[in-house]
């Protein structure tokens, strides 16, 4: 496969070609989802839930978001890697904003960034794309205001909320962003908002009509451990399941000294020695 670029997904978008969008917060599940065809890695600041624990994205920090770009870039050959700015990076100076997104894509190697917001961002999405850097957009529920918001609910529900939504979205397409997710918005506003633009609508949450769909990594593989999975997810594995139960398994062969067995033992200096480095 050649390397995946926004011309190839504005292509796809023009072909009714679907496109796979998948979180990714780390080398080993990059891996996975780069050899199971997905085509852009989201390195979302839901790792703040998912990986680091904390109730919302909030306070999840650049050089949080940076040490988890690094590693999945690092495992990424022909996927897009879009990471997250995350809370309140691209709100101040629109040069702080500039070095915000540089750090992602110089020292994170990231290939564009994601963020939250309809026109009040649009100066700052404009300056990072004269920059040079692809803009991917975020509409609909934006977990960085959960506070403002409060609460994790669909939106644009209201014919005024879907109109701004509508809006927003055409204003940062002309600002030059290169895609929008949509988080929890009607199935209808959802496929409005697609077919008038000419960039890719991400949903999540948000209908089968849009251009691509966005899954959180832990989510779509029953990872996470929820006890009733939310309404927009597609559970496709138990891993949880799996990963508990071979601990557990571990847990019993250590105790019952099962484990280690004749086979992961040592013998002779030499052995060791031709293992290691042999
Ligand atoms: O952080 C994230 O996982 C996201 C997706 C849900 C779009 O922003
Ligand atoms: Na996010």
């Amino acid at each position: 496969r050649k390397p995946v670029t926004t011309a190839k997904l504005r292509k796809m978008k023009e072909d009714r070609n679907p496109i796979t969008v998948v979180t990714a917060y780390d080398y080993t599940s990059a891996m996975l989802a780069e050899q199971a065809g997905v085509e852009v890695l989201l390195v979302g600041d839901s790792l703040g839930n998912v990986v680091l624990g904390y109730e919302t994205t909030v306070p999840v920090t650049l050089s949080d978001m940076l040490h988890h770009t690094k590693a999945v870039t690092r495992a990424a050959r022909t996927s897009f890697v879009v990471a997250d700015l995350p809370f309140a990076t691209y709100h101040g100076s629109l040069d702080q904003t500039l070095r915000n997104a540089a750090c992602l894509m110089q020292e994170g190697l990231a290939k564009a960034v994601k963020l939250e917001g309809g026109a009040e961002i649009v100066p700052a999405v404009r300056a990072l794309v004269q920059a040079g850097i692809p803009v991917m957009a975020h509409l609909g529920l934006t977990p960085q205001s959960i506070h403002q918001i409060g609460g994790f609910k669909v939106q644009g529900k209201t014919d005024e909320q879907a109109k701004r939504l509508l809006s927003d979205a055409k204003l940062l397409e002309e600002a030059g962003a290169f895609a929008v997710v949509l988080e929890l918005v009607t199935d209808e506003l959802a496929r409005e908002v697609t077919d008038a633009l000419s960039i890719p609508t991400i949903g999540i949450g948000a209908g089968a009509s849009c251009d691509g769909q966005v899954l959180v990594f832990h989510d779509l593989l029953g990872y996470a451990g929820e006890s009733h999975p939310k309404r927009m997810v597609k559970e496709y594995a138990a891993v949880g399941d799996v990963i508990r139960g071979a601990l557990q398994h571990y847990v019993q062969d250590v105790k019952a000294r099962q484990f280690p067995a004749e086979e992961h033992t040592f013998h002779k200096p030499e052995e060791v020695a031709s293992h290691l480095y042999g």
